[in-house]
């Protein structure tokens, strides 16, 4: 049972505005925001690290609500060395720590090494890696990643050709949270909802938006319904 969880990437924000933006997201029913670190040599782009997770953790102080974490920061970390920044980003604020299975040797220990600095653990795929490698790690995480696009940049089109990916690890996983990350909206939440996606990324979408929040409300009626039919359904 897993509940529709939607997660704005900030990477489509003002960066000379990013407290105010993840306020904004927050005030709009967002449930995270969605942070992509990127590094320069795990994908071709730089984008922002622990400082500025510090910052925005200054500006957006965590709070609690039914015993969940509020303002929650689910950090994507597209990096070559993702050991490297586990206690960074615990210190500046993370609350969730997705790495890239591409960039380890060692998944299960960098799992472990994750929640030891209190953090969720969470693993990602890109679209040219089998879905396979998940399965072993699943009850270890709190949350897979099927890329659906090339990690990198922010507005790629959405490959419905990782769809199956996603149906296979809901069918083995009906209890874990399934994050869809790239070129997610209006257009596409439906084929990715109905493969059982139920943590859904979207950055330009949202904030290129003229009413970001309906955009978020109908990014979550539509998990919400594709869980239910499913019986998948957290009430
Ligand atoms: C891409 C990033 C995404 C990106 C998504 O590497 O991981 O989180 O912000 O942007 P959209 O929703 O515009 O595809
Ligand atoms: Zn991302």
């Amino acid at each position: 049972m897993v509940k529709p969880v939607i997660a704005p990437s900030i990477l489509s924000a003002d960066f000379s505005n990013l407290g105010c933006e993840c306020h904004k997201m927050f005030k709009l029913r967002a449930d995270w925001v969605h942070i992509d670190v990127m590094d320069g040599h795990f994908v071709p782009n730089l984008t922002m690290g622990p400082p500025i997770i510090s910052s925005l953790r200054k500006a957006v102080p965590r709070g609690e609500k039914d015993g969940q974490t509020t303002h929650f920061f689910d950090c994507h970390m597209m990096v070559a060395n993702p050991e490297q920044w586990v206690p960074e980003v615990a210190k500046a604020g993370g609350d969730q720590y997705t790495f890239h299975y591409e960039a380890t040797k060692d998944p299960v220990k960098l799992v472990e090494l994750i929640k030891s600095h209190g953090l969720k653990a969470a693993c990602a795929i890109k679209p040219g890696t089998s879905v396979d490698v998940l399965y072993p790690l699943a009850d270890k995480l709190d949350m897979a990643l099927v890329m659906t696009v090339e990690p990198g940049f922010g507005g790629q089109k959405f490959m419905a050709d990782m769809m199956p990916k996603v149906e296979a690890l809901r069918a083995k996983f009906p209890n874990l949270d399934i994050q869809v990350d790239g070129g997610l909206g209006k257009e596409t939440i439906g084929v990715a909802a109905d493969a059982g996606a139920n943590v859904i990324v979207a950055g330009s979408s949202v904030f290129g938006a003229k009413d970001p929040g309906e955009v978020i409300q109908f990014l979550r009626d539509t998990v919400q319904d594709s869980l239910k039919k499913k019986g998948l359904l957290d009430e």
